[in-house]
Order: structure tokens, then C-alpha cells, then sequence
């Protein structure tokens, strides 16, 4: 069978590899500790679950219109508005099967053969993808380690070309946890600006900052950046959802029109259930974030306290998400029982086959030299995890 030339562009997600092998040690009764998870593992609260029960029994088991039930847009207006200050109207809400459908209809409804796309690295894995599927070339912008690798105007100055179309930014980043300043932002929406870029801002991980510091949108920094940005958010990370696959993003009416006609062929509606489930998140209590926020916040100190105990790697210590990149590089070119560690998968792969600890390499989001530990975990598992890591560390060899 010939498939189409576009799957041979396709590269498989790390983090979707390594869970896989960690699930199957796991299967064999092995005590595998897993840092690979893209989610909380939290569970969803009890009054969310509550409302989609509620939702089944009231017969609201059909389908919706294609871009969400209107109670569901209207409590997403009013949260764009409270959160971030962004005044939209609900014809400017497209509700998706998770965000990913979210910047998969973007990607579609925007990018021409050819068009280019510019992200920093590292990078969420599915962007350069989603970016090919729909025809797109990826440009990658590598910032610098001093300034937490963030994309800056000069940077991006450097990478524009005719084809330049989109900048994706995400903030807080993941992997790198890294969040934007509203200076920043404001300096990357001139850029845009002066450059007749359209901006997708992936603001998923916005309720999850720490130390106090408050998230900001770039689409609120000017008149211009609101109307040329497309902001994507969802309930996944916010509220313990990720398997609801309720996703949205906001943007300019001709544009979400466009958008919801390709979701209205490819999915229809997202699950009708969970989304007066996602009602309830974002209309309904709140106190459930805040207690998982805080959380985070105790682990993420934690599993930085303890990667600095460790002698030769480093970390930058996370605002935002629920990641931490550790910096193994100087580790390379050593032997664990006799086989050569020479980057960031060898580390990866040896980690997980001999001491049981599931880590995602930095090649995933295009960055050498680190791998992505995620502290969606409990603070004993990352005690016992950690004491595997620093163990594997010191019995790598040099030559
Ligand atoms: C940066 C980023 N954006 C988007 C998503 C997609 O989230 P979902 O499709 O679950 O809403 C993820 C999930 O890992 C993510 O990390």
C-alpha cells in the first residue's frame, strides 16, 4: 500500500514512546516511576463529574452545534474577559475535541503549501507536526539559555522571510515552564505587527504559574495583537480534564467561521457530554485549581531542590506548567555498564531499562542536551525517583 507523501513528513511523539515502554515495564510488574506524564494526576473534581452525570440523564446525548453548546461559549467570553481581559463575542469561540483539535484547525484554515511557521524551541511536540500536516515548513527559533531560551524580537527579526505567515508562542512553555513578561509580549507584537504576522497564542498551562506572577495573553497587550491573534486554551490542564477533550480558542469572527466549517467535517461537535462538563469547570467552582496549583507549586520545589543536589546537572527553575528541563550534557560521551551515553535518548533509554525511571529526552521539543522530567507525580515518588536518577548518575563511567 502507498500511503500519501504527508505521513513520511510525520516524526512519532517521544512522549507517546516512552509512556508505551514505561506502561509495558509496568505490565511486567516492574516498579516504574513515571516523569513522562503530560497530565495531572489529579482526578477530575467531583462537581465537574457530577454535571456531565447530570448532563447524560437530562438526555443531552446528541449532537451540538458544530462550534459548542451557547451556554458553554458564553461562560468562555465571560472567562476570556474576568482572566485575561479580552473582550470577544461568542461567534468568536470554537469549542474542539482538546486544544489540539483547536491548533489543528488553525493550522488548516491558515497555512498554505509552503507557509512558514516560527516557534521557539524547545518546543510542544505537536506543533512542527500539526505545522506539516497542513502543508507548513516549521522554523524553529533557538533562543539563548540566558534568557530561559525565549523567542525576542531580534530572533525572530532574524528567521522572517516572504513565507513567514504564523508565530506560535506558549507561555508557560512546555517543556521549560518558562512565561512571557507583558513587556515581551508587547515587543513580539510589534514584530508581528511590523511583519503582518498572525500570532496563535497556546495559553493551556495559564492557570498553573507560581511564585504569584500573573499570566498575561498577548492578545491583550494592543488593538492589533487582539485582532491578530488566535488564542487556544482548554480545560485539560486547568481542571484535571485531559481525557474529556475539551479545547477552545478565540479569534476573529471570519476566521472561526472558516475554522468551525473544517472541524464541521472532520469531528462535528466535541463529545456533547463533556463539554457541560467543561461548563461547570470554567462556570462552577474554582477552588479545586487553586489547591492543585499550590500543589505543584510545593513538587516543582522539591524536584529542584533535589536536581541541585546532584553534581553536574543543572536546571532552570520553572514558572509555569508542570515540567522541569534538567541539563544532562555534560554527562555525554560516559558509560553505564558498559554502554555509551552520547545524548539525551541513551540517557533516556538506559534510565528507564535499568533504574525504572521514565523521562522524555529534550530531542522530543527539538533541544539537545536535557531531558523533561514532569512533576505530575506525588512528592514520593519524585523522592524515590530522584534517588534513582542522582544513583544512575554516579555510576556513569568516563572513559
Ligand atoms: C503546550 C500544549 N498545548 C496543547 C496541548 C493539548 O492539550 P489538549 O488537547 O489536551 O487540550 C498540550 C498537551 O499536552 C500542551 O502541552
Amino acid at each position: 500500500m502507498k500511503y500519501a507523501e504527508r505521513v513520511s513528513q510525520i516524526t512519532p511523539s517521544v512522549t507517546l514512546q516512552i509512556t508505551a515502554k514505561a506502561g509495558q515495564l509496568k505490565q511486567e510488574g516492574k516498579d516504574v516511576i513515571g516523569f513522562g506524564a503530560g497530565e495531572p494526576d489529579f482526578n477530575t473534581p467531583d462537581h465537574i463529574i457530577q454535571a456531565a452525570i447530570k448532563a447524560m440523564y437530562e438526555g443531552k446525548t446528541k449532537y451540538t452545534p458544530t462550534p459548542g453548546i451557547n451556554e458553554l461559549k458564553q461562560a468562555i467570553v465571560k472567562k476570556f474577559r474576568d482572566d485575561n481581559g479580552l473582550v470577544y463575542e461568542p461567534a468568536q469561540i470554537l469549542v474542539s475535541t482538546g486544544a489540539k483539535q483547536s491548533l489543528a484547525n488553525a493550522m488548516l484554515a491558515l497555512v498554505d503549501d509552503g507557509d512558514e511557521v516560527l516557534m521557539a524551541v524547545p518546543y510542544w511536540v505537536s506543533y512542527p507536526e500539526l505545522v506539516k500536516l497542513a502543508g507548513g515548513v516549521p522554523v524553529y527559533l533557538n533562543g539563548s539559555p540566558d534568557n530561559q531560551y525565549k523567542m525576542t524580537p531580534e530572533l525572530i527579526e532574524q528567521h522572517i522571510t516572504p513565507r513567514s505567515k504564523i508565530l506560535i508562542i506558549n507561555s508557560p512553555n512546555n517543556p521549560s515552564g518558562t512565561i512571557y513578561s507583558r513587556e515581551e509580549l508587547s515587543a513580539i507584537a510589534d514584530v508581528c505587527k511590523a511583519h503582518d504576522l498572525i500570532i496563535i497564542s497556546d495559553e493551556i498551562y495559564e492557570k498553573l504559574i507560581y511564585g504569584g506572577i500573573k499570566h498575561e495573553s498577548i492578545a491583550a497587550v494592543s488593538q492589533d495583537a487582539f485582532d491578530r491573534t488566535i488564542v487556544v486554551n482548554g480545560v485539560s490542564k486547568a481542571y484535571a480534564m485531559t481525557g474529556w477533550r475539551i479545547g477552545y480558542l478565540a479569534g476573529p469572527t471570519g476566521l472561526v467561521k472558516q475554522m468551525s466549517s473544517i472541524q464541521s467535517h472532520m469531528t462535528s461537535n466535541p463529545c456533547s457530554i463533556a463539554q457541560y462538563a467543561s461548563l461547570e469547570a470554567i462556570a462552577g467552582d474554582q477552588s479545586f485549581v487553586a489547591e492543585m496549583k499550590d500543589e505543584f507549586e510545593a513538587r516543582r520545589d522539591l524536584l529542584v531542590s533535589l536536581i541541585e543536589e546532584i553534581p553536574e546537572v543543572t536546571c532552570i527553575k520553572p514558572e509555569g506548567a508542570f515540567y522541569v528541563m534538567m541539563d544532562v550534557h555534560q554527562l555525554f560521551g560516559r558509560t553505564y555498564k558498559g554502554t555509551l551515553i552520547s545524548n539525551a535518548m541513551d540517557f533516556s533509554d538506559q534510565l528507564l531499562s535499568d533504574q525504572l525511571v521514565a523521562v522524555v529526552p529534550g530531542e522530543g521539543f527539538g533541544i539537545e542536551g536535557f531531558i523533561r522530567l514532569s512533576y505530575a507525580t506525588s512528592k514520593e515518588n519524585i523522592r524515590k525517583g530522584m534517588t534513582r536518577v542522582r544513583d544512575f548518575i554516579a555510576a556513569l563511567h568516563k572513559e
